[in-house]
């Protein structure tokens, strides 16, 4: 099928595309999304694949998102410490001769914080880690199941009943539907709980509350399952694979591994020979871990783990964009991984820099153009008439102040890893809390070299791939050597 698409990588032009006043649906294809494929037996779409402008996305993304409120999420504070505490004492097991694979044991953690956060279900991934280093069967199923949808997204006629007659379609229709009975499981053990108590403030309590207006009942099984298979694909591996880039990219540079220690130390949050056990993380210690946070956006720029970024389609009746003429229903690309690599936004942007984040403002998009000569900014490399191509889109400073100051609904950001506007990530508190929780306490308890068998680093580069994440081929192996040793 041929598709019209412009890719945009120009963070003016996608602040204007993905702001909620463009009002620009996610694309239409003729064809059901894969992910819907996976996410249900009934191939309903779910919160990532519902029209904006539909009933259902606007009663379940406001259904759930108080879930995600900061006060709810900070709640959960105490049981995202203790998953990531098992983790760490099972590493500590394993012992640094061990080869172990981080990008799977962060999915485990990431998958055991989902279930109770998100489910109230105790799925002990993180506690078999040393089972054979095989994944729970719920993640087995997910992984395989992703695995299929990747496979869909190159080849449409995967789903044509007739392919069946070929075992390898055949074989990947048993892994949607395993997945798909992981998910009808769960929801029978959420049905069996009857309805949720009060003070339950889990995903599910809250997807389960919500009553659809149009029949004045709660919703069905059929709408409920896609909601909860979204949620697994959503939040495991995206988490997960941020924090095993960030690992990689710490165990390569030895300056920022000892500014990450000296943070923790500053805090009492690394172990030393003195202090073989530090103090436990507080909720308070987040906003103190001021460089790893710098690190984590620097690790999310160069790897963001939805490189493809987002889309949305133009009118029927087409569209201006940047001075461009777009065709009707053309795709407009928001490029992540192009945009956060660009030389046009960012200074020397394939190097690691945790230092650039350093600035408050350094996720704003400045355009050269709106900025007096004395007040250029860190983010603005190139003078203006380098970087704007004379045929090239050119940023709109309409609505700036003559000293660059952008006002405050009109913000472009350069650094969107977890999109914008009306469809940005729901999960975003939950992933964040996460991630740099599991920093802190892998980073304040190891230092992480790699394994001989990855190759080294042109190993592992060559090993990054894009699935329907950005992740490691065969997973990121590693020693974890115990700082109090
Ligand atoms: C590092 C972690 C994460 C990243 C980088 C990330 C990134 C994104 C991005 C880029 C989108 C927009 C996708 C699109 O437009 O097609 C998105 C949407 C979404 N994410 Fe995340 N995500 C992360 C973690 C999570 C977690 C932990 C959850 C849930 C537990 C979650 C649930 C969702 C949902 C439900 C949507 C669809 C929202 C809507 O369209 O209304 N994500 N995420």
């Amino acid at each position: 099928m041929w598709l019209k698409a412009v890719v945009i990588t120009d963070p003016m032009l996608a602040h204007q595309v993905l702001s909620r006043e463009a009002g620009l649906e996610k694309p239409h294809s003729r064809y059901k999304s894969p992910m819907d494929l996976l996410t249900s037996a009934s191939h309903r779409s779910s919160l990532v694949t519902h029209d904006t402008n539909s009933a259902l996305w606007r009663l379940v993304r406001k259904g759930i998102a108080p879930a995600f409120a900061t006060n709810n999420i900070k709640k959960e504070f105490p049981r995202v410490v203790e998953i990531g505490q098992q983790l760490v004492r099972q590493l500590h097991a394993c012992g640094p001769e061990a080869v172990v694979d981080m990008d799977l044991a962060a999915q485990r953690e990431s998958l055991d914080v989902l279930g109770l956060v998100g489910f109230g279900v105790q799925f002990g991934a993180t506690r078999s880690l040393l089972g054979g280093d095989k994944p729970g069967s719920a993640l087995r199923a997910l992984q395989n199941g992703m695995a299929e949808v990747q496979r869909h997204m190159g080849a449409q006629w995967r789903r044509w009943q007739v392919m069946r007659v070929f075992p390898d379609v055949r074989r990947g229709r048993e892994e949607l539907q395993r997945y798909q009975r992981v998910v009808e499981d769960l929801l029978a053990q959420l049905r069996a709980r009857g309805p949720p108590v009060k003070d339950d403030t889990t995903i599910a309590a809250h997807l389960l509350r919500i009553v659809d207006p149009a029949t004045g009942r709660g919703l069905p099984d059929e709408l409920l399952a896609p909601e909860i298979g979204i949620l697994y694909l959503a939040g495991v591996e995206t988490s997960a694979h941020t924090v095993a880039f960030v690992l990689y990219l710490v165990s390569q540079h030895p300056e920022v591994e000892a500014k990450i220690a000296a943070e923790l130390d500053g805090l009492g949050l690394l172990a030393t020979a003195r202090r073989p056990r530090p103090r436990l993380m507080a909720y308070e210690d987040l906003a103190q871990l001021r460089y790893l946070s710098c690190v984590i956006k620097e690790a999310m720029r160069l790897y963001p783990v939805v490189p493809m970024g987002t889309a949305r389609q133009a009118p029927d009746t087409g569209m201006e964009l940047g001075g461009y003429a777009i065709p009707p229903g053309a795709m407009l690309w928001v490029f992540f991984s192009a945009m956060f690599r660009s030389p046009h936004v960012w200074d020397a942007p394939d190097e690691f820099r945790p230092e650039r984040w350093a600035d408050v403002d350094a996720e704003f998009y400045i355009p050269a153009g709106s900025l007096p000569a004395s007040a250029a900014r860190p983010n603005t490399p190139e003078p203006a008439a380098q970087q704007t191509p004379s045929k090239g889109p050119v940023p709109n400073p309409e609505g700036w102040s003559a000293d660059g100051d952008a006002p405050a609904s009109c913000r472009p950001k350069r650094f969107i890893p977890f999109s914008s506007g009306a469809r940005d990530c729901v999960g975003r508190s939950l992933a964040t809390i996460n991630y740099k929780v599991l920093l802190a306490l892998l980073l304040g308890n190891f230092r992480f070299r790699l394994a001989e068998e990855m190759g080294g680093v042109e190993g592992v580069e060559a090993s990054i791939c894009m699935r329907a994440t950005l992740q490691f081929r065969d997973g990121l192996k590693m020693h974890c050597l115990p700082c109090a040793a």
